[in-house]
């Protein structure tokens, strides 16, 4: 690999071939297919720091609403090799309302006053001030290490009714004005922001947006390749978000979409202006992808994927896990997706899913678990479900 300096001052990095080509960089890294990882010789990124946070390596677990709970974090937890974890994104004026009128906090804040750190936990909304309040409240009772703001969520509940997430993207001064308050009442604790590349294709403004961001005081920007019009069409455009990099003065730039393997990690690495990854879809039903990463970034062996025995345990233990919170009933019925993700892209994925999909109590769960969830042997799921 090779690096040079900015105008920024930071280290660029030189997209290279594997072959030695000519520097190129690509915005269809996906397609593309990769060499071992064992045939590159790899320089490990450095870590990063997100104000006084280091974070090491800099691979991030992305927050994702509905799956990324206490749980699933113990999960990633377990295989290692994740740099910082963040939560579901938590709807600041909810946490308002659920405290003044219940007394009590969102379920997605379980478990976070309690986890190793760092851990980041992700709001949204658009009133700087309760943002800033419900900021200062996770810094000071829940002791978080980084205060992420969602500005890239494209969901319509989000955005045209709320006018939050992505929606914020097509007023950057607002965004502004909410990181520079949001800054003031964490301080020192870091704040962070998460954008898409802009609100449509032709109102790309990443690069406006990401000077903003910094301006106002933010220790780290991620981005996702897409615009929120894109939703999780197409590919992630890892190009557009290496552009954005010169315009950053002193802050990490974080990459994400569409990271699904240990060789695409150190690809993008190599072939793009970033400081860190973000991983979304692609751990929810591997939890042992990061540790994957983490030793393909360190030019160590990549474990292998566990054995489908070994991930079915890992599925029990995550649902345990949950179960242990939410109870037998909602825990089951909870564990129904996550079930799914593990089994996905597995043989006789199909017909687990259709089995797990109407389980509601343990014993059901568990029978399924059984009977369907993939096994080694290429038959033994379908001519289960043949003989029953
Ligand atoms: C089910 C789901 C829930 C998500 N929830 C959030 C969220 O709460 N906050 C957020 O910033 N992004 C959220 N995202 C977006 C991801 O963090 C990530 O930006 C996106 O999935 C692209 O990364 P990937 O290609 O690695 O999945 C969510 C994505 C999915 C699939």
């Amino acid at each position: 690999m090779v690096r040079m300096k900015t105008a920024a001052g930071s280290q660029r990095h030189v997209a290279t071939r594997l072959d030695g080509d000519k520097p190129t960089v690509k915005n269809d890294v996906m397609q593309h297919s990769l060499k071992p990882t064992s045939d590159v010789t790899v320089t490990p990124p450095p870590p990063i720091h997100i104000g006084s946070v280091r974070i090491d390596p800099p691979v991030l677990q992305a927050p994702m609403a509905g799956f990324t709970n206490y749980a699933f974090r113990q999960m990633v937890r377990d295989y290692g090799g994740v740099g910082l974890q963040a939560t579901e994104m938590v709807n600041a004026r909810g946490f308002v309302w659920l405290d003044e009128n219940t007394a009590e906090h969102p379920d997605r804040l379980w478990g976070v006053k309690d986890e190793p750190r760092p851990l980041a936990v992700q709001i949204w909304d658009n009133q700087p001030e309760t943002m800033a309040k419900v900021g200062r409240r996770l810094v000071e009772e829940y002791g978080v290490s980084i205060v992420d703001i969602n500005f890239g969520c494209p969901v319509k509940q989000v955005t045209e009714k709320a006018q939050s997430g992505s929606y914020l993207l097509r007023v950057p001064d607002t965004m502004g004005a909410i990181i520079e308050r949001v800054v003031q009442s964490c301080a020192p604790t870091p704040v962070t922001a998460k954008i898409r590349l802009g609100c449509t294709r032709d109102k790309i403004n990443a690069i406006d947006v990401a000077q903003v961001v910094e301006g106002a005081g933010a220790a780290a920007l991620t981005v996702h390749g897409r615009t929120a019009q894109d939703m999780f069409r197409g590919h992630a455009d890892w190009e557009r978000i290496s552009e954005i990099k010169p315009f950053l003065k002193k802050i990490p730039l974080i990459g994400n979409g569409d990271l699904d393997s240990a060789d695409k990690a150190v690809d993008v690495f190599r072939r793009y202006d970033i400081d860190g990854i973000m991983v979304a879809r692609a751990c929810l039903g591997r939890p042992w992808l990061f540790a994957q990463m983490a030793a393909a970034l360190q030019g160590r062996p990549v474990p292998p994927d566990p054995t489908l025995e070994e991930q079915k345990q890992c599925m029990l233990k995550h649902y345990q896990l949950v179960v242990g919170r939410f109870g037998e009933e909602k825990g089951t019925q909870l564990m129904r997706k996550y079930a799914c993700c593990y089994a996905q892209g597995r043989h006789g994925a199909r017909h687990f899913r259709r089995y797990v999909a109407k389980v509601s109590t343990r014993e059901g769960f568990l029978h399924v678990v059984d009977e369907y969830f993939p096994t080694e042997k290429p038959d033994s799921a379908s001519q289960k479900v043949v003989a029953s």
